[in-house]
Order: C-alpha cells, then structure tokens, then sequence
C-alpha cells in the first residue's frame, strides 16, 4: 500500500540528522550536463525526484550512478535533445535542463514540467529571459522546443524573484558569449549552492547571495567533487512537528543560518531553540501560543514550501493564527484533510487562512495530495490521538528520504503499510 501508518498523540523525543537538500541538488545535477566530464556530487538524499533527475540524465546520454547517497555524472557524451515522459511532466524541476541543454547543445525539445499541485507554475519568467538571450522558442501542445546558435550574454530583470527562471539563466548564462547581468535575481539558498558548484568547476560569477549576480560566459569548466549542503525544508519540518507535538529534539547538521525566520516563529509559538555547530535543538511543551499573522516570502522571509506544515502545527495552538500565502496560489489544499482531523481552519479565499486552535486532532484516513501537504499531514498524525493513515505516500517521498525512519528516531510510532 502507497500509505504511512501513524499512531500519534505523544510528544517527540530523540534526534534524527538532516538529508542533504533536494531543491539544491537538482539544479546542481542539471549543472553537470553543462560540464564536459565527471562530477561527483554527494550527500545525496535518496528522494524520487533524485532518481527521476537521473532518469533524465540518462535519457539524453549521460552515465549515472549513485550509490551510497553519491551521484557520479559522466555528461562528456549527450546523444539526445528531447526530453518526455513521465520524469518530466512529473517533476517541476525538469525545467532546470532547459537552461543546461541550450548551454550545453544549443537546442532542445521538452513536455511542459510538472510538480505538485500548488498554483499555476507558468514557465513564462524562464522563456522571457532565454529569448531575450537569443534564444527561440517554438511552443506545441504538451511542449516545446528550445533552440539557439549561439547564447548571448545581456542585462535582465525578473519581473519576480523567481527561484527556478533565476537558475536557468544561470544556466545558460555560464555557457553565453559575454556578461549576463541578472537584477532581481531570487536569493534562495539553492542559488547560492548552484552558483558555488559552478564556480568551482571554473565559472565565474559575482554578487553570489545577492540579487544582482554578474556572469561572465564562456570559460571552461571542469569535473569537481561537491557536497549537497543540508535540506532546510526538511529540517523546518521536523522543528514545525515539535511545535505540534511538544516535545524535545535534536536535528543534526540542520542548516540553521538559512532557518532564521523559521526560528523565530518557532519562538513566537513558546519553544526553546538553541543552536550548535552540529546543530538544533528545540524543547516545546504542551501549550504553544498561536502565530498572530504570518505571511509566506521569497528568502530570507517564511519558505512557502513550510506554510502548510506550519497550519498543521498551529491547528492545536493556544488561540488563533493568520497565514497569508503570497508566494503560490492553491497552497491550502491541505486545510480540507486537517479538518477532517477535528481542526478549525477557515479560509479567506486563496491566499489567507485562519486557523483557531482546537484541544486536540483525532487520527483518521486522510489524501496527501502533493509533497509539502503530504509532510504536513505527517505532523497532523503525529499530533493526533490514535491512527492516522495518510494514503499517497509517493508524494512525500518526492522530497523526504525516509520520513518514516526520521520520525521513528524521533520516537514516533510510525510506519509505511
Ligand atoms: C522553487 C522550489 C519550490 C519553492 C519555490 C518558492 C525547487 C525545485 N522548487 O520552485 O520548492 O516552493 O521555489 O520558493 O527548487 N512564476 C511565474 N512565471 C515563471 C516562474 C514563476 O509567474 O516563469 C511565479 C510562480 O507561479 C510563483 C512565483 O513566480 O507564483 C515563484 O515561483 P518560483 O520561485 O519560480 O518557484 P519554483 O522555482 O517553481
């Protein structure tokens, strides 16, 4: 059965150490097809989004192995530029090839990516900018197909910070004629990783972490080792589930300088949180206080990716909380299963949501419907007195490497069925 098994209603105790990041080792992955030769890159999470990467990977001609949580990519020979399939139509971050393979071979044909079911997900921001690189775009039903002589460095905006079109134009961009300036480019930790990977394999980029970042195309790149830096959604997770349940863990190597604004919600709700080099323990007792007004933005702000995983924990907090998502449309698909749980949650149209803690949530049959929900609901089991069952696993794990296992360690009585 594609479902996990929860029998909640006790605070968590233990530790459990932090996957490496999916939303950085994606791009990384589409990184290394613009490389003519061996990357190695490791502390992979073993997360279906990693497989389908390589999958992809694989299609157009690259060698891939991983093993041990270590992915090793040969891209010195790409035989194919048509990308289709399940694995793309699957996953939002197939479009990060689309960058990668202009660079890499000047042309490619796509289906339209897919990804969870969180708001329209336009590509518009990607296709704009390409162009305006010199690139052309013949659209078809279901896809398109991308194709370039030669990229062109140039001055860019976004019209909106976003994460996926600025690590495009990254990509693309390294492999341009001439300097790529990018304003308004998104300040995510994932940018930050890509653009670290690509500079030491021998690009060369400015203003990294900021959001004007400098590339100057064309220099040659190189084979190099790289460690995917740890998963700061799935480390949020974990802390949101304390915030629920009560409790008092330890998230080893949790990428606390990129959780700031998580942090401090989590003050907010009552919990102690201190903070080690090896890092991140958070005590909350039974009583959390409710999160007055919350609204979700681009980094540093409140990751959209731990909005509904928050509504989770605060559906059993000491008065009401408002959660304004600015970042997606139709990211409160999740409210219908927490109610279905015995929690109050009213929603103001798409984008706001009203929470009013409620004494307790009771276990039943609930629909993970997308990855981040999926998680949520994890923590709403975990929370609840008696069985939760949360059918469509495969959701979760999209981007958890094993949830199962890390709650276990974490003293839940938890398991897949
Ligand atoms: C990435 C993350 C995702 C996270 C999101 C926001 C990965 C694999 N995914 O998604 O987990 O939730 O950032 O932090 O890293 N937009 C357009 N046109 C476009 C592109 C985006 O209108 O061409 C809009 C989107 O609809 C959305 C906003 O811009 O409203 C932000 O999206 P974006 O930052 O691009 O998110 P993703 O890169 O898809």
């Amino acid at each position: 059965m594609d479902a996990i098994h929860i029998q909640g209603g006790n605070p968590l105790f233990g530790e459990t150490k932090i996957q490496g990041s999916k939303n950085a080792v994606l791009p990384v992955m589409a990184a290394a097809l613009l490389i003519e030769d061996v990357c190695i890159i490791e502390n992979c999470p073993h997360i279906s989004d990693v497989q389908h990467m390589k999958q992809l990977l694989e299609g157009i001609g690259c060698r891939v192995n991983f093993t041990n949580g270590t992915i090793t990519i040969d891209a010195r020979n790409i035989s194919d530029d048509t990308m289709s399939g399940e694995s793309v139509t699957g996953m939002r971050s197939s479009i990060m090839l689309l960058g990668a393979m202009l660079g890499r071979v000047g042309e490619v044909t796509m289906a339209y990516p897919g990804g969870c079911v969180i708001g329209e997900r336009p590509i518009d921001l990607h296709l704009n900018a390409l162009r305006r690189m010199g690139v052309s775009v013949y659209e078809k039903e279901g896809g398109f197909t991308a194709r370039v002589k030669s990229l062109e460095g140039t001055v860019l905006r976004l019209p909106i910070s976003s994460v996926g079109a600025t690590e495009n134009i990254i990509l693309a961009a390294v492999k341009a004629r001439g300097v790529t300036v990018l304003q308004n480019a998104a300040k995510e930790p994932e940018i930050v990783t890509l653009c670290e990977f690509l500079r030491e394999a021998g690009a060369v980029i400015e203003g990294i972490g900021g959001s004007v970042l400098i590339i100057q195309g064309g220099h040659e790149l190189h084979g190099i080792r790289f460690k995917t830096p740890p998963d700061r959604i799935v480390a949020g997770t974990y802390l949101m589930s304390v915030l629920g349940a009560g409790g008092h863990i330890f998230l080893e190597d949790a990428p606390v300088s990129q959780m700031r604004s998580m942090l401090v919600t989590a003050r907010e709700m009552g919990a102690e949180v201190s903070i080690s080099k090896e890092g991140l323990t958070i005590i909350a007792d039974d009583h959390r206080k409710a999160v007055p007004y919350l609204k979700t933005e681009v980094y540093p702000g409140f990751p959209t990716d731990i909005q509904s995983i928050l509504m989770a924990a605060l559906t059993t907090a000491d008065g009401v909380s408002v959660i304004e998502e600015t970042i997606f449309e139709n990211r409160f698909r999740i409210a219908s299963q927490l109610q279905k749980m015995g929690a109050c949650i009213e929603l103001l149209g798409s984008r706001k949501a009203v929470i009013t803690g409620v004494d307790s949530l009771l276990g039943c049959e609930v629909t993970a419907q997308e990855l981040r929900g999926g998680a949520a609901l994890v923590i709403a089991g975990c929370m609840a007195m008696g069985e939760t069952v949360i059918k469509n696993r495969h959701f979760i794990e999209r981007g958890y490497e094993d949830i199962c296992r890390d709650y276990q360690n974490l003293g839940v009585n938890i398991y897949t069925g």
